[in-house]
């Protein structure tokens, strides 16, 4: 029986046969990412600074990676990640704010943290004095990040958010109780940076580099 099965395998129709098998190995592998990037073009409402959920096998791998890098249990850092995850203070706010605001109609009308839940537990685990966040955009990573300060303060290790953009009208959701631990400046991050006392920032800072920080134009 073995070896008939292998025959057929070798076979020019065995390859015929084994052709809907593989197609179907393929799509079950391929057609569930389109379906969701498809379902997401639908429901979210953004088109420059991408919110999305997380699917579980993401945040047991972002718990991990905070873990490897922080030191903390895998454990806490996944507690960590839940704090955010269930932070219906947050989620309100940020969905107040987006539906009361001119960018609504390009503003999820749901608080979707996405990757900046690293961030938090990231704040959550290293209980940084100072986390500078260079490029702010609507504010959603900066109120993330100051969730993460206040409960850090509320556990007796106050620390302040620096959130730094080159936009004036970026940050609007970085407003009360998160604007008492963060505050923005606004300008070129390189110039802000060096504006901002150097003395401040020691061994226990976190920066938050944006990739897609680049130079201001020229006039
Ligand atoms: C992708 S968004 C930031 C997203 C944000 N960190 C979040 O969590 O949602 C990039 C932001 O960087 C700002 N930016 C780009 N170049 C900059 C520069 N040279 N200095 C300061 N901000 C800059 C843009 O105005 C934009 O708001």
């Amino acid at each position: 029986m073995a070896s008939f099965r292998q025959n057929v395998r070798s076979s020019w129709w065995g390859r015929a046969v084994l052709t809907p098998w593989r197609l179907k190995n393929a799509l079950t592998t391929t057609l569930p990412p389109v379906a969701r990037s498809f379902a997401w073009t639908f429901r979210s409402r953004e088109h420059y600074n991408y919110s999305y959920d997380l699917q579980p096998l993401n945040l047991e791998y972002l718990a991990a990676f905070v873990a490897a890098i922080t030191g903390v249990p895998r454990k806490v850092a996944r507690n960590y990640i839940g704090e955010i995850e269930n932070d219906v203070a947050l989620k309100d706010h940020v969905v107040r704010l987006n539906l009361s605001h001119k960018e609504r109609f390009v503003a999820d009308a749901e608080a979707r943290f996405g990757r900046r839940m690293g961030w938090y537990a990231l704040i959550r685990a290293r209980k940084p004095r100072i986390v500078v966040e260079t490029g702010v955009y609507k504010g959603l990573g900066s109120c993330a990040i100051a969730a993460a300060l206040l409960r850090n303060a509320a556990e007796g290790s106050p620390g302040r958010l620096l959130a730094l953009d080159i936009n004036p009208e970026a940050g609007y959701l970085l407003t009360k109780p998160y604007s008492e631990v963060g505050q923005m400046f606004y300008g070129d991050s390189l110039a802000s940076i060096a504006a901002i006392k150097m003395k401040w920032i020691s061994s226990s800072m976190i920066a938050i580099i944006r990739p897609s920080m680049r130079p201001p134009k020229k006039s």
